[in-house]
């Protein structure tokens, strides 16, 4: 193994998926190294799990800025001090401006199968919806709310005894592993994206 890809991973809470990374990192061969944890608030389990595991944190909340562009550009910035090879939003409940979106390629994760259930409420929604198979999805972040390339999904059955909380730990275990296993792959073989088409293992980390 070459050198490590240099990961930046961005929190908003409980950092389970952070975790999930961490635990992979600490073996060499996985091929990547978290440099850095950024967040938008203070005093998540998410910081205290990277402060616990020795990684440099980062918080820049929205609410500092005159404007959403300033904040922007600082968190941009934040970033770039760590020269990751890719950045890692894991449960980060912001979007990423272009600052950030131009510099960098930008993994993201969501609890459903996009297309279906974008935003914030992608568990809830599914729910409503009545759908019986439901799952994650790891994608590129673009400018718009979970409408990037898809990296990898996975599915998972909705049971009838389910609320909201109960099938999105669910979600979540299988999201942790197809997390882990994708980051891995892009990392250690490279991807590349041919319009809406993401291909791993092409060599070389390619935006
Ligand atoms: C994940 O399901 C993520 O997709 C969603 O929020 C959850 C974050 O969980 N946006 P955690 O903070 O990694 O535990």
């Amino acid at each position: 193994m070459s050198q490590a890809g240099r990961l930046v991973v961005l929190v908003s809470g409980s950092g389970t998926n952070l975790q999930a990374l961490l635990d992979a990192v600490a073996d060499r061969s996985y091929g990547a190294a978290i440099v850095a944890v950024g967040a938008d608030r203070d005093g998540i389990e998410g910081l205290a799990r990277a402060e616990r595991a020795g990684v440099p944190t980062f918080v820049e909340k929205l609410s500092s800025y005159g404007s959403r562009a300033d904040w922007d550009t600082a968190l941009a910035a934040r970033i770039a001090a760590y020269k990751p090879d890719l950045v890692v939003a894991a449960g980060f409940m912001k979007i990423l401006g272009a600052p950030t979106l131009e510099s960098f390629p930008v993994l993201n994760t969501h609890p459903a199968l996009l297309p279906s259930f974008p935003g914030a409420h992608g568990v809830r929604d599914a729910m409503a919806h009545g759908v019986k198979v439901t799952g994650c999805t790891v994608m590129l972040a673009d400018a718009g709310v979970d409408t990037g390339p898809i990296v990898a999904q996975e599915a998972v059955r909705v049971f009838d005894g389910d609320d909201e909380h109960l099938l999105h730990e669910r979600i979540k275990t299988v999201e942790r592993g197809l997390l882990v296993d994708t980051v891995g792959r892009m990392v250690r073989e490279g991807w590349t994206v041919t319009g809406r088409t993401v291909r791993l293992g092409s060599g070389g980390m390619k935006k």
